[in-house]
Protein backbone atom coordinates (compact mmCIF):
# COMPACT_ATOMS: atom_id res chain seq x y z
CA UNK A 1 0.00 0.00 0.00
CA UNK A 2 1.18 3.19 -1.52
CA UNK A 3 1.57 6.43 1.10
CA UNK A 4 -1.44 8.09 -0.66
CA UNK A 5 -3.96 4.99 0.05
CA UNK A 6 -2.36 4.66 3.79
CA UNK A 7 -3.29 8.45 4.37
CA UNK A 8 -6.54 7.99 2.65
CA UNK A 9 -7.76 5.06 5.23
CA UNK A 10 -6.42 7.04 8.07
CA UNK A 11 -8.53 9.92 7.10
CA UNK A 12 -11.58 7.70 6.61
CA UNK A 13 -10.98 5.88 9.83
CA UNK A 14 -10.76 9.33 11.66
CA UNK A 15 -14.17 10.02 9.54
CA UNK A 16 -15.48 6.82 10.84
CA UNK A 17 -14.83 6.96 14.16
CA UNK A 18 -16.16 10.99 14.82
CA UNK A 19 -19.46 9.43 13.31
CA UNK A 20 -19.57 7.18 16.13
CA UNK A 21 -18.85 9.29 18.80
CA UNK A 22 -21.56 11.47 17.44
CA UNK A 23 -24.00 8.64 16.87
CA UNK A 24 -23.18 7.48 21.20
CA UNK A 25 -23.23 11.05 21.83
CA UNK A 26 -26.76 11.55 19.93
CA UNK A 27 -28.46 8.29 21.38
CA UNK A 28 -27.27 9.51 25.07
CA UNK A 29 -28.67 12.64 24.91
CA UNK A 30 -31.79 11.20 23.77
CA UNK A 31 -31.71 8.20 26.53
CA UNK A 32 -31.13 10.73 28.87
CA UNK A 33 -33.92 13.64 27.52
CA UNK A 34 -36.39 10.39 27.52
CA UNK A 35 -36.00 9.64 31.32
CA UNK A 36 -36.25 13.02 32.67
CA UNK A 37 -39.27 13.35 31.25
CA UNK A 38 -40.55 10.92 32.91
CA UNK A 39 -38.17 11.94 36.37
CA UNK A 40 -40.59 12.09 39.10
CA UNK A 41 -38.18 12.41 42.05
CA UNK A 42 -37.21 15.98 42.35
CA UNK A 43 -38.80 18.46 44.93
CA UNK A 44 -40.10 20.35 42.92
CA UNK A 45 -43.94 21.24 42.67
CA UNK A 46 -45.77 19.92 40.12
CA UNK A 47 -49.08 19.52 38.08
CA UNK A 48 -50.27 23.36 39.07
CA UNK A 49 -53.79 23.75 38.94
CA UNK A 50 -55.53 27.45 38.95
CA UNK A 51 -59.11 27.18 39.37
CA UNK A 52 -61.71 29.86 40.59
CA UNK A 53 -62.84 29.92 43.96
CA UNK A 54 -66.44 31.51 44.75
CA UNK A 55 -66.18 34.25 43.27
CA UNK A 56 -63.47 35.26 40.43
CA UNK A 57 -63.22 38.53 41.46
CA UNK A 58 -61.66 37.78 44.73
CA UNK A 59 -61.19 34.28 45.21
CA UNK A 60 -58.19 32.20 43.58
CA UNK A 61 -57.78 28.29 44.28
CA UNK A 62 -54.27 26.01 43.75
CA UNK A 63 -53.66 22.51 43.55
CA UNK A 64 -50.29 20.94 43.31
CA UNK A 65 -48.56 17.63 43.82
CA UNK A 66 -44.76 16.57 45.13
CA UNK A 67 -43.49 13.63 45.31
CA UNK A 68 -43.43 12.77 49.15
CA UNK A 69 -42.93 14.70 52.45
CA UNK A 70 -43.53 18.07 52.69
CA UNK A 71 -46.81 18.81 55.06
CA UNK A 72 -46.89 22.03 54.42
CA UNK A 73 -48.75 24.12 51.57
CA UNK A 74 -48.44 27.73 51.31
CA UNK A 75 -49.43 30.02 47.63
CA UNK A 76 -47.43 33.33 48.43
CA UNK A 77 -48.85 36.55 46.14
CA UNK A 78 -48.90 39.95 45.04
CA UNK A 79 -50.26 42.25 42.66
CA UNK A 80 -48.91 43.59 40.14
CA UNK A 81 -48.76 47.79 39.94
CA UNK A 82 -50.52 49.16 36.75
CA UNK A 83 -48.23 48.97 34.16
CA UNK A 84 -45.67 47.09 35.83
CA UNK A 85 -44.21 43.78 34.22
CA UNK A 86 -43.48 40.27 35.70
CA UNK A 87 -40.02 39.67 35.54
CA UNK A 88 -38.36 35.98 36.94
CA UNK A 89 -37.76 37.42 40.97
CA UNK A 90 -40.27 36.73 43.39
CA UNK A 91 -40.54 40.21 45.18
CA UNK A 92 -40.77 38.87 48.78
CA UNK A 93 -41.33 41.96 50.74
CA UNK A 94 -44.30 42.35 49.07
CA UNK A 95 -45.43 38.95 49.40
CA UNK A 96 -48.74 38.02 51.05
CA UNK A 97 -49.20 34.21 52.13
CA UNK A 98 -51.92 31.65 52.78
CA UNK A 99 -51.45 27.89 53.74
CA UNK A 100 -54.35 25.27 53.04
CA UNK A 101 -53.67 21.64 53.61
CA UNK A 102 -52.11 18.23 52.22
CA UNK A 103 -53.31 14.83 51.55
CA UNK A 104 -51.78 11.76 50.41
CA UNK A 105 -52.96 10.41 46.81
CA UNK A 106 -53.02 7.09 46.30
CA UNK A 107 -52.72 6.63 42.34
CA UNK A 108 -50.07 4.87 39.47
CA UNK A 109 -47.51 5.12 37.46
CA UNK A 110 -46.37 3.02 34.72
CA UNK A 111 -43.42 0.11 35.43
CA UNK A 112 -40.02 1.22 34.42
CA UNK A 113 -39.82 0.81 30.71
CA UNK A 114 -43.05 1.16 30.25
CA UNK A 115 -43.47 4.68 30.47
CA UNK A 116 -43.60 4.83 26.04
CA UNK A 117 -46.32 2.41 26.42
CA UNK A 118 -50.02 3.56 25.67
CA UNK A 119 -51.30 0.07 27.53
CA UNK A 120 -48.66 0.55 29.83
CA UNK A 121 -48.27 -1.98 33.17
CA UNK A 122 -49.05 0.53 36.41
CA UNK A 123 -47.42 0.34 39.67
CA UNK A 124 -49.06 1.72 42.36
CA UNK A 125 -47.44 5.34 43.87
CA UNK A 126 -48.34 7.42 46.46
CA UNK A 127 -47.87 11.46 46.22
CA UNK A 128 -48.43 14.42 48.29
CA UNK A 129 -51.50 17.22 46.97
CA UNK A 130 -51.59 20.10 48.17
CA UNK A 131 -54.18 22.70 48.01
CA UNK A 132 -55.08 26.24 49.38
CA UNK A 133 -57.72 28.60 49.18
CA UNK A 134 -56.85 32.23 48.27
CA UNK A 135 -59.44 35.22 48.92
CA UNK A 136 -59.63 38.70 49.95
CA UNK A 137 -58.06 39.10 46.36
CA UNK A 138 -58.69 42.68 44.78
CA UNK A 139 -60.42 42.61 41.94
CA UNK A 140 -59.27 43.20 37.90
CA UNK A 141 -55.22 43.28 39.12
CA UNK A 142 -52.89 40.91 37.64
CA UNK A 143 -50.64 38.68 40.73
CA UNK A 144 -47.26 36.73 40.97
CA UNK A 145 -47.60 34.17 43.16
CA UNK A 146 -45.52 30.84 43.86
CA UNK A 147 -46.56 27.77 45.61
CA UNK A 148 -44.22 25.55 47.88
CA UNK A 149 -43.62 24.38 51.60
CA UNK A 150 -41.92 27.58 53.24
CA UNK A 151 -38.38 26.36 51.85
CA UNK A 152 -38.99 24.56 48.51
CA UNK A 153 -40.48 26.77 45.81
CA UNK A 154 -42.29 27.01 42.37
CA UNK A 155 -41.03 29.62 40.14
CA UNK A 156 -42.64 32.91 39.78
CA UNK A 157 -46.58 32.30 38.05
CA UNK A 158 -49.09 35.13 37.38
CA UNK A 159 -52.65 34.83 37.56
CA UNK A 160 -55.41 37.85 37.03
CA UNK A 161 -58.82 38.38 39.01
CA UNK A 162 -61.71 38.95 37.08
CA UNK A 163 -62.50 43.02 36.71
CA UNK A 164 -65.18 44.63 39.08
CA UNK A 165 -67.80 45.73 36.08
CA UNK A 166 -70.43 44.48 33.85
CA UNK A 167 -70.17 43.85 29.99
CA UNK A 168 -70.45 46.79 27.37
CA UNK A 169 -70.60 47.28 24.40
CA UNK A 170 -67.11 48.22 24.64
CA UNK A 171 -65.51 46.24 27.30
CA UNK A 172 -65.42 42.36 27.75
CA UNK A 173 -63.57 39.77 28.10
CA UNK A 174 -62.15 36.70 26.13
CA UNK A 175 -61.52 32.98 26.66
CA UNK A 176 -60.00 29.64 25.26
CA UNK A 177 -62.10 26.80 25.08
CA UNK A 178 -60.30 23.21 24.21
CA UNK A 179 -61.34 19.85 24.87
CA UNK A 180 -60.51 15.94 25.15
CA UNK A 181 -56.69 16.02 24.86
CA UNK A 182 -57.23 12.17 25.90
CA UNK A 183 -53.17 11.52 25.88
CA UNK A 184 -51.89 8.67 26.21
CA UNK A 185 -48.16 9.20 25.58
CA UNK A 186 -45.64 12.35 26.22
CA UNK A 187 -46.37 12.32 22.10
CA UNK A 188 -49.87 13.22 22.48
CA UNK A 189 -49.32 15.73 24.79
CA UNK A 190 -46.30 17.35 22.61
CA UNK A 191 -49.54 18.02 20.22
CA UNK A 192 -51.52 19.17 23.36
CA UNK A 193 -48.40 21.27 24.04
CA UNK A 194 -49.00 23.25 20.98
CA UNK A 195 -52.39 23.57 20.45
CA UNK A 196 -52.63 25.18 23.93
CA UNK A 197 -49.11 27.92 22.26
CA UNK A 198 -51.48 28.57 19.07
CA UNK A 199 -54.64 28.93 21.50
CA UNK A 200 -51.88 31.69 23.51
CA UNK A 201 -50.61 33.60 20.55
CA UNK A 202 -54.21 34.13 19.39
CA UNK A 203 -55.26 34.64 22.88
CA UNK A 204 -52.45 35.82 25.04
CA UNK A 205 -54.04 37.22 27.93
CA UNK A 206 -56.91 34.99 28.69
CA UNK A 207 -59.49 35.28 31.44
CA UNK A 208 -59.64 31.73 31.39
CA UNK A 209 -59.21 28.69 29.62
CA UNK A 210 -62.48 26.23 30.05
CA UNK A 211 -60.83 22.44 29.03
CA UNK A 212 -64.60 20.28 28.55
CA UNK A 213 -63.17 16.87 29.90
CA UNK A 214 -61.15 14.15 29.22
CA UNK A 215 -57.58 15.09 30.15
CA UNK A 216 -56.25 12.31 29.88
CA UNK A 217 -57.01 8.36 28.77
CA UNK A 218 -56.06 7.01 31.95
CA UNK A 219 -57.31 8.39 35.12
CA UNK A 220 -54.80 6.44 37.02
CA UNK A 221 -51.59 7.40 35.26
CA UNK A 222 -50.06 10.11 36.97
CA UNK A 223 -48.04 10.59 34.63
CA UNK A 224 -49.94 11.98 31.80
CA UNK A 225 -51.83 13.95 34.56
CA UNK A 226 -48.23 15.41 34.63
CA UNK A 227 -47.87 15.68 30.84
CA UNK A 228 -50.97 17.48 30.58
CA UNK A 229 -50.13 20.40 33.40
CA UNK A 230 -45.98 20.28 32.61
CA UNK A 231 -45.54 20.51 28.75
CA UNK A 232 -48.01 23.59 27.49
CA UNK A 233 -45.26 26.74 28.33
CA UNK A 234 -47.44 28.72 30.27
CA UNK A 235 -50.25 26.74 31.08
CA UNK A 236 -50.13 27.81 35.04
CA UNK A 237 -50.36 31.02 34.52
CA UNK A 238 -54.02 31.06 33.28
CA UNK A 239 -57.04 29.65 35.11
CA UNK A 240 -58.51 26.53 33.78
CA UNK A 241 -62.48 26.04 33.99
CA UNK A 242 -62.37 22.19 34.33
CA UNK A 243 -65.27 19.88 33.61
CA UNK A 244 -65.09 16.66 34.63
CA UNK A 245 -64.98 13.63 31.82
CA UNK A 246 -65.55 10.73 31.91
CA UNK A 247 -62.16 9.51 31.20
CA UNK A 248 -61.06 12.05 34.58
CA UNK A 249 -63.06 10.38 36.69
CA UNK A 250 -62.42 10.21 40.50
CA UNK A 251 -59.22 11.19 39.97
CA UNK A 252 -60.41 14.53 38.67
CA UNK A 253 -61.01 16.13 41.98
CA UNK A 254 -57.42 15.52 43.00
CA UNK A 255 -56.47 17.86 40.31
CA UNK A 256 -58.79 20.66 40.27
CA UNK A 257 -59.67 22.72 44.01
CA UNK A 258 -63.20 23.80 43.44
CA UNK A 259 -64.96 25.80 45.87
CA UNK A 260 -64.36 27.47 49.12
CA UNK A 261 -62.97 26.85 52.22
CA UNK A 262 -66.06 26.80 53.71
CA UNK A 263 -68.66 26.32 51.08
CA UNK A 264 -69.74 23.13 49.13
CA UNK A 265 -70.18 24.88 45.35
CA UNK A 266 -68.23 21.89 43.44
CA UNK A 267 -67.59 19.36 45.99
CA UNK A 268 -69.69 17.00 43.37
CA UNK A 269 -67.80 18.02 40.65
CA UNK A 270 -70.59 20.43 39.61
CA UNK A 271 -70.20 24.55 40.14
CA UNK A 272 -71.07 27.94 38.79
CA UNK A 273 -69.46 31.30 38.21
CA UNK A 274 -69.98 34.89 36.67
CA UNK A 275 -67.14 36.23 35.34
CA UNK A 276 -68.32 40.03 34.55
CA UNK A 277 -71.92 39.40 34.20
CA UNK A 278 -71.74 36.43 31.93
CA UNK A 279 -73.17 33.16 33.98
CA UNK A 280 -71.28 30.05 33.37
CA UNK A 281 -72.61 26.71 34.94
CA UNK A 282 -70.70 23.53 34.62
CA UNK A 283 -72.21 20.25 35.24
CA UNK A 284 -70.53 16.57 35.70
CA UNK A 285 -72.57 14.12 33.48
CA UNK A 286 -70.95 11.08 35.92
CA UNK A 287 -72.51 11.62 38.99
CA UNK A 288 -75.51 9.43 37.96
CA UNK A 289 -76.23 6.06 37.49
CA UNK A 290 -76.38 6.52 33.75
CA UNK A 291 -77.51 10.35 33.38
CA UNK A 292 -77.27 13.26 35.75
CA UNK A 293 -78.65 12.53 39.44
CA UNK A 294 -81.60 13.92 40.59
CA UNK A 295 -79.37 16.46 43.27
CA UNK A 296 -77.66 17.73 40.19
CA UNK A 297 -80.84 18.56 37.75
CA UNK A 298 -82.32 19.99 41.13
CA UNK A 299 -79.63 22.66 41.58
CA UNK A 300 -79.02 23.41 38.31
CA UNK A 301 -82.63 24.78 37.62
CA UNK A 302 -81.67 26.68 40.91
CA UNK A 303 -78.78 28.12 39.39
CA UNK A 304 -80.62 28.60 36.62
CA UNK A 305 -83.14 30.49 38.78
CA UNK A 306 -80.76 32.69 40.55
CA UNK A 307 -80.75 36.40 40.22
CA UNK A 308 -77.32 36.55 38.69
CA UNK A 309 -78.09 33.90 36.05
CA UNK A 310 -81.62 35.41 35.23
CA UNK A 311 -79.96 38.76 34.93
CA UNK A 312 -76.81 37.87 32.73
CA UNK A 313 -75.95 39.49 29.98
CA UNK A 314 -75.25 35.50 28.40
CA UNK A 315 -76.05 31.58 29.90
CA UNK A 316 -73.80 29.34 29.10
CA UNK A 317 -73.61 25.81 29.99
CA UNK A 318 -70.38 23.76 29.96
CA UNK A 319 -70.50 19.75 29.62
CA UNK A 320 -68.83 17.26 28.74
CA UNK A 321 -70.91 14.64 27.81
CA UNK A 322 -72.74 16.20 24.88
CA UNK A 323 -76.37 16.02 25.21
CA UNK A 324 -76.74 16.86 21.33
CA UNK A 325 -74.54 16.31 18.67
CA UNK A 326 -74.76 13.79 15.12
CA UNK A 327 -72.37 11.29 15.39
CA UNK A 328 -70.42 9.11 17.46
CA UNK A 329 -71.76 9.32 20.69
CA UNK A 330 -75.08 10.73 19.88
CA UNK A 331 -77.25 7.75 20.40
CA UNK A 332 -75.42 6.10 23.28
CA UNK A 333 -77.82 5.00 25.70
CA UNK A 334 -76.71 7.25 28.34
CA UNK A 335 -76.75 10.47 25.93
CA UNK A 336 -80.40 9.70 24.93
CA UNK A 337 -81.19 9.60 29.08
CA UNK A 338 -79.36 12.84 29.18
CA UNK A 339 -80.84 14.66 26.15
CA UNK A 340 -84.49 14.17 27.73
CA UNK A 341 -83.17 15.20 31.22
CA UNK A 342 -81.41 18.55 30.21
CA UNK A 343 -82.55 19.86 27.42
CA UNK A 344 -86.02 20.90 28.28
CA UNK A 345 -84.75 22.64 31.24
CA UNK A 346 -81.95 24.69 29.25
CA UNK A 347 -84.80 25.88 26.54
CA UNK A 348 -86.94 26.58 30.08
CA UNK A 349 -84.51 28.90 31.33
CA UNK A 350 -82.97 30.84 28.08
CA UNK A 351 -79.69 29.42 27.92
CA UNK A 352 -77.87 30.89 25.19
CA UNK A 353 -75.30 28.51 24.71
CA UNK A 354 -74.35 25.16 25.65
CA UNK A 355 -70.29 23.96 25.20
CA UNK A 356 -69.80 20.48 25.04
CA UNK A 357 -67.16 17.35 24.40
CA UNK A 358 -66.89 14.24 24.15
CA UNK A 359 -67.40 13.42 20.65
CA UNK A 360 -64.28 14.47 19.19
CA UNK A 361 -65.35 16.66 16.42
CA UNK A 362 -67.13 19.99 15.44
CA UNK A 363 -70.47 20.13 15.70
CA UNK A 364 -72.68 23.13 15.88
CA UNK A 365 -76.22 23.36 16.45
CA UNK A 366 -79.05 25.49 14.93
CA UNK A 367 -80.66 27.96 17.83
CA UNK A 368 -83.33 25.30 19.03
CA UNK A 369 -86.71 25.78 21.15
CA UNK A 370 -89.33 23.36 22.26
CA UNK A 371 -86.88 21.12 23.71
CA UNK A 372 -84.42 21.12 20.64
CA UNK A 373 -87.09 19.78 18.13
CA UNK A 374 -87.81 23.88 16.73
CA UNK A 375 -85.24 26.27 14.97
CA UNK A 376 -85.93 29.46 17.21
CA UNK A 377 -86.79 32.63 15.40
CA UNK A 378 -83.24 34.99 14.38
CA UNK A 379 -81.36 37.00 11.58
CA UNK A 380 -78.41 36.24 10.59
CA UNK A 381 -75.25 38.55 9.66
CA UNK A 382 -71.57 38.63 8.98
CA UNK A 383 -69.67 40.87 10.68
CA UNK A 384 -65.65 41.24 10.19
CA UNK A 385 -63.66 40.53 13.74
CA UNK A 386 -60.70 38.66 14.84
CA UNK A 387 -59.61 39.26 10.48
CA UNK A 388 -62.19 36.73 10.43
CA UNK A 389 -65.67 36.83 8.67
CA UNK A 390 -67.86 35.41 11.87
CA UNK A 391 -71.59 34.85 10.86
CA UNK A 392 -73.94 36.13 13.76
CA UNK A 393 -76.97 35.14 14.76
CA UNK A 394 -79.49 37.54 16.37
CA UNK A 395 -82.55 36.00 17.78
CA UNK A 396 -85.79 37.28 17.90
CA UNK A 397 -87.76 35.47 20.66
CA UNK A 398 -91.56 36.42 22.00
CA UNK A 399 -92.04 40.24 23.53
CA UNK A 400 -88.66 40.82 23.03
CA UNK A 401 -87.45 37.92 24.98
CA UNK A 402 -84.46 36.09 23.31
CA UNK A 403 -85.23 32.37 22.72
CA UNK A 404 -83.73 29.77 21.69
CA UNK A 405 -80.41 27.68 22.56
CA UNK A 406 -77.08 26.57 20.79
CA UNK A 407 -75.29 23.30 21.29
CA UNK A 408 -71.43 23.67 20.14
CA UNK A 409 -69.02 21.62 20.45
CA UNK A 410 -65.37 23.00 19.00
CA UNK A 411 -63.73 19.65 18.51
CA UNK A 412 -61.07 17.88 20.51
CA UNK A 413 -57.86 19.02 21.44
CA UNK A 414 -55.69 16.35 21.05
CA UNK A 415 -54.67 13.48 19.22
CA UNK A 416 -57.94 11.65 19.20
CA UNK A 417 -59.81 12.32 16.23
CA UNK A 418 -63.61 10.61 15.82
CA UNK A 419 -64.81 9.74 12.33
CA UNK A 420 -67.51 8.45 12.30
CA UNK A 421 -70.09 8.75 9.64
CA UNK A 422 -73.41 11.41 9.97
CA UNK A 423 -76.30 9.97 12.39
CA UNK A 424 -79.46 10.56 10.65
CA UNK A 425 -81.32 11.25 13.68
CA UNK A 426 -84.26 13.75 12.31
CA UNK A 427 -84.74 15.39 16.03
CA UNK A 428 -81.20 17.04 15.70
CA UNK A 429 -81.18 20.12 14.14
CA UNK A 430 -77.41 20.75 12.73
CA UNK A 431 -76.34 23.37 11.05
CA UNK A 432 -72.36 22.40 11.18
CA UNK A 433 -71.10 18.27 11.58
CA UNK A 434 -67.53 18.42 10.74
CA UNK A 435 -64.69 16.00 11.24
CA UNK A 436 -61.59 17.93 11.35
CA UNK A 437 -58.48 15.86 11.28
CA UNK A 438 -56.47 17.79 13.59
CA UNK A 439 -56.80 18.96 16.92
CA UNK A 440 -58.38 22.13 17.31
CA UNK A 441 -59.00 25.01 19.46
CA UNK A 442 -61.86 27.70 20.25
CA UNK A 443 -61.67 31.41 21.16
CA UNK A 444 -64.58 33.60 22.53
CA UNK A 445 -65.30 36.92 22.87
CA UNK A 446 -67.67 38.14 24.87
CA UNK A 447 -69.17 41.94 25.03
CA UNK A 448 -72.72 42.90 26.27
CA UNK A 449 -74.16 42.37 22.59
CA UNK A 450 -72.36 39.27 21.20
CA UNK A 451 -70.50 35.97 22.28
CA UNK A 452 -68.02 34.83 19.26
CA UNK A 453 -66.89 31.81 18.69
CA UNK A 454 -63.92 31.34 16.58
CA UNK A 455 -62.08 27.89 16.44
CA UNK A 456 -59.04 26.26 14.35
CA UNK A 457 -57.39 23.20 13.86
CA UNK A 458 -53.63 22.98 14.40
CA UNK A 459 -51.66 21.31 11.95
CA UNK A 460 -50.09 18.03 13.46
CA UNK A 461 -46.82 18.18 11.79
CA UNK A 462 -46.57 22.05 10.51
CA UNK A 463 -46.86 25.23 12.31
CA UNK A 464 -50.48 26.28 10.53
CA UNK A 465 -53.63 26.79 12.13
CA UNK A 466 -56.46 26.88 10.34
CA UNK A 467 -60.21 28.57 10.86
CA UNK A 468 -63.34 25.74 10.92
CA UNK A 469 -65.69 28.18 11.61
CA UNK A 470 -66.60 31.63 13.18
CA UNK A 471 -69.68 31.87 14.84
CA UNK A 472 -72.07 33.74 16.86
CA UNK A 473 -74.57 35.37 19.25
CA UNK A 474 -76.07 38.60 18.92
CA UNK A 475 -78.49 40.47 20.99
FE1 LIG B 1 -65.47 11.50 26.90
Amino acid sequence: MDQKNKKHIMILGIVIGAMLLILVAVLVAVSVSRNSRNKLDEMDPFDIALTFGDDPKTHKNFSWYTVSGPERSIVEYYPLETGEAATDKFDLTRASSAEGFTETIDTYLPKEGDEYSASAVLEPKSFTRHAVFVSGLSAGKKYVYRVGDGTNWSSPGLFTTAPDSTVSKTEGFSFIIVSDVQGFVYSDYELWAKVFRKSSEMCSDPAFMVNLGDFVERQDNALVWKYYFDLPEGLRNVTTVPVIGNKDDKMFMNYFLLGTKDGVNGLNGYYSFDYMNVHFTVLNTGDGSKDLSKTQVKWLKRDLESANAKNAAFRVVLIHKAPYSDRNHADDSEIVEIRAQLLPVFDEYGVDVVLEGHDHYYFRSEPVTDNGTAVAGYTASVVNSRGESVNVFTLTGENGVPGGSFYFMPGASGVKQHNKSFRDMPEILTARSIIVDDPTFCICDVTEDHIYFYTYSVDRYRSVTEVVECWGIGK
